[in-house]
């Protein structure tokens, strides 16, 4: 039930820490550390390449877990749409083994790849939140993502609970294989978990800006580069299904190559800057687009920011800013859904399960 919210998307985004906290507590043993059954890290090692498929939100937690799987475990990974997927089968290496990554384990998209790979008599781990889901059913394994019922059509706690069970695959497969991360995950993801809770109490300031910048627009990019871009691809897709204005992820580099040719006098222009390496280059970026007369909204992390930003994320570590960078997004796109009328948590033309192809 969504108690006092007025919404279950503002319910659901307001329990992420708690979601992220159960994740580390029910992935840790009595010893503190980070562990997945036994038989799924070796249907991992077992692997010569991972093929991620997912859609919508799932897809883009999927682009993150890549990220994780290769930089953290040495993995190679391919991403891949599930209604893409079957009319274009890429050249499959010899020893694959397949994630899918489905909130409700029903897609009907994710399911149709699930019963091929099946037929071809491939492994599959099926990431989900719902216990005895079809994916979940049909897959070999299954890790859960215990981020409790999710209601609201536009997915916000499944993305950041599928984004930090990856981060465990990732490091618990790291770890068995003798490779040392650098960094204690189930520490930084504690701290990820405060992060968050400092996020949803800083909702007003996020609730001017979406007043600011998308009450009256028809458009709106999000640009970012890296893990950057993965949570602008995430953002916009939030903010068109609950708000219906148009909406894209761009990688920052992009731009010129084509996009900019849409800016116009006031065209909104979220930026993300969480990460070290480009936070020039996509402050470049804003720069370039606020010549043709874009209104910038840089969302950037502390240590990195400038007296330009319009808001400044608390620190975490680097990989894992996908799931604090979300947070400000999904709240953008919670409140332009408001402001504008819309049905927040039932918009026009969409279910919370696609059960068709
Ligand atoms: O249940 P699934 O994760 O398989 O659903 C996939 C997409 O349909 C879903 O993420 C959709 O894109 C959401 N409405 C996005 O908010």
């Amino acid at each position: 039930e969504k108690g006092t919210y007025p919404h279950y998307m503002l319910k659901e985004i307001d329990e992420q820490p708690a979601v992220i906290r159960k994740i580390i507590q029910t992935y840790r043993n009595e010893q503190g550390e980070l562990t997945i059954d036994r038989e799924i890290i070796d249907a991992v090692n077992e692997a010569d390449r991972i093929y991620i498929i997912a859609a919508g939100t799932s897809y883009h937690a999927g682009l993150v877990g890549k990220q994780f799987m290769e930089k953290m475990a040495k993995i190679p990974v391919e991403v891949h749409i599930s209604s893409e997927f079957g009319y274009n089968l890429p050249l499959l290496s010899k020893k694959p083994l397949f994630i899918f990554i489905s909130q409700s384990g029903e897609t009907a998209d994710s399911r149709s790849v699930l019963v091929k790979v099946k037929e071809l008599g491939y492994p599959a781990l099926t990431i989900t939140n719902v216990p005895g889901s079809t994916l979940s059913r049909e897959a070999d394994f299954t890790l859960l993502l215990h981020a409790g019922p999710e209601i609201a059509v536009a997915s916000t706690k499944a993305y950041t609970a599928q984004i930090a069970v990856l981060a465990v695959l990732a490091e618990v497969t790291a770890k068995s294989n003798g490779i040392d991360i650098g960094f204690d995950l189930s520490h930084e993801l504690g701290l990820v978990a405060n992060a968050m809770d400092v996020l949803c109490d800083s909702k007003e300031l996020i609730e001017i800006i979406s007043r600011e910048f998308l009450s009256t627009t028809r458009n709106c990019f999000f640009i970012g580069r890296g893990l950057d871009y993965y949570v602008c691809l995430e953002g916009a897709l939030k903010l068109k299904e609950i708000s219906y204005i148009q909406a894209e992820g761009f990688a920052g580099g992009e731009l010129k190559h084509g996009t900019i040719a849409l800016i116009e006098d006031g065209t909104p222009v979220v930026a993300l800057a969480t990460q070290e390496k480009v936070n020039l280059s996509i402050r470049g970026n804003v720069k370039e687009v606020v010549a043709r007369g874009a209104n910038p909204c840089i969302i950037s992390m502390q240590g990195l920011n400038m007296d330009e930003d319009s808001f400044v994320l608390p620190e975490v570590h680097e990989l894992l800013t996908p799931l604090i960078s979300v947070v400000p997004l999904q709240l953008l796109a919670y409140y332009a859904s408001l402001h504008r009328g819309c049905d927040v948590d039932k918009p026009r033309n969409l279910a919370k399960s696609v059960t068709v192809e």
